[in-house]
C-alpha cells in the first residue's frame, strides 16, 4: 500500500506540486519493499513483466477512481467500453461510441497515472478503412491522453493491428469472449471448449503476437486452455474469468468495489461501496429533513448578509 490517503495526495497535487514529488519519493521506497514499480509503466516495461510477477490491471472511467487505483500501485488502467454498462446505463458495450470513450479517457488521463493507460477501440471502429482506424486511435491518444488501445478480435484483425503498430500506436489484443460480438452470439458464453475454438484461439495468439501487440486479454476462456496460451505466448496474457494461470488479471473497477449493477460470477468484490453510498445518502437525507444539517453556527454572523 502506498503512503498517504487519496485526499492527502489530491490536496497536495493542487496545492504544492513539489510536495507530491516528495511524497512519491516515500512511495518509491514503499513500492520497492512491495516489489511494485513506482515509475511510469510503458508498453515495454509491462511486457517485460511476463514471467517476473503477476500483472495487475483494472478499469477506470473517471479521475478519482483512476487516481485511487494508481496510488494502490496497479500496473495498467483500462478505459474500457464497459463504461457503457457500468456508468452510462446501457445494456452492453455496443452502444458506446468513440466520443464517449474519448470523454472518459480524458478524465482518467487527468489523474496522470504511473500505470500504463489504455482505452478500448469501441464497437465497429476496428473494421473501418485503415486510415479511419488510425484516425480513431489518434483521437484516443491525442484527445483522450491514453498510451495504447485495446482491440477486440483475433487473427482476422492482425493486418490492421500491424498497420497501427507501424503507425506508432501500441495495441493490446482481446480474444476469447468479445463482448462487442454480443448481438452475433445472442448473449455471453464461455470460450475454448466448443468445436475448433481451442485451435482458433492458439492461432489468434500467434497472429496477434506477429502483428506486434504488447499484451493480450483473454476473456471467459477455459482455464486449462488459457494456461496453455500463457505458456505459448511471448507477450503477457491478461485473464478475466479465465482462471489463475495467466500473466496477470483484469477486473472492472465497479465489480472490485461492489458497486456494479450485475457483477459476473468470476468477479470478486473487495468492498461494499454500494452500501456505503446508500448509507451516506440516507444519512444526509435524514439530517436535512430533521434540520441537523447544516449545523447551526456557534456564533451569529456579525451582520446579516446584504
Ligand atoms: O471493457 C472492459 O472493461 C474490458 C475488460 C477486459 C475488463 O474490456
Amino acid at each position: 500500500m502506498l503512503p498517504g490517503s487519496f485526499h492527502d495526495r489530491w490536496d497536495a497535487l493542487y496545492a504544492n506540486p513539489r510536495a507530491v514529488t516528495a511524497s512519491f519519493g516515500v512511495a518509491f521506497l514503499a513500492c520497492e519493499a512491495e516489489n511494485i514499480s513506482p515509475v511510469k509503466m510503458t508498453t515495454q516495461s509491462l511486457r517485460a513483466l511476463k514471467g517476473q510477477r503477476p500483472i495487475v490491471c483494472v478499469t477506470a472511467y473517471d479521475t478519482p477512481t483512476a487516481h485511487c487505483a494508481d496510488l494502490a500501485g496497479v500496473d495498467l488502467i483500462l478505459v474500457g467500453d464497459s463504461v457503457g454498462n457500468n456508468v452510462l446505463g446501457f445494456a452492453n458495450t455496443v452502444s458506446v461510441t468513440l466520443d464517449m470513450i474519448v470523454h472518459h479517457a480524458a478524465a482518467v488521463s487527468r489523474a496522470k497515472p504511473e500505470a500504463l493507460l489504455v482505452a478500448d477501440l469501441p464497437f465497429g471502429d476496428a473494421h473501418l478503412k485503415p486510415g479511419d482506424v488510425v484516425k480513431s486511435c489518434r483521437r484516443l491518444i491525442q484527445e483522450g491522453g491514453v498510451e495504447a488501445v485495446k482491440i477486440e478480435g483475433g487473427a482476422p484483425l492482425a493486418p490492421i493491428i500491424a498497420h497501427l503498430v507501424l503507425a506508432g500506436i501500441p495495441v493490446m489484443g482481446h480474444i476469447g469472449l468479445q463482448p462487442q460480438q454480443v448481438n452475433v452470439m445472442g448473449g455471453y458464453r464461455k470460450f475454448g471448449a466448443r468445436g475448433n475454438e481451442a485451435a482458433t484461439l492458439r492461432a489468434d495468439v500467434a497472429a496477434l503476437e506477429n502483428a506486434g501487440v504488447f499484451a493480450i486479454v483473454v476473456e471467459l476462456t477455459d482455464p486449462r486452455l488459457t494456461a496453455e496460451l500463457t505458456q505459448l505466448s511471448r507477450v503477457p496474457i491478461i485473464g478475466i474469468g479465465s482462471g489463475p494461470d495467466c500473466d496477470g488479471q483484469i477486473l472492472v473497477a465497479h465489480d472490485i468495489l461492489g458497486i456494479s449493477v450485475r457483477a459476473p460470477s468470476f468477479a470478486k468484490a473487495y468492498a461494499n461501496v454500494d452500501e456505503t453510498m446508500r448509507t451516506a445518502f440516507a444519512t444526509y437525507a435524514g439530517e436535512v429533513r430533521n434540520r441537523t444539517f447544516p449545523a447551526v453556527p456557534n456564533k451569529p454572523a456579525a451582520s446579516p448578509p446584504q
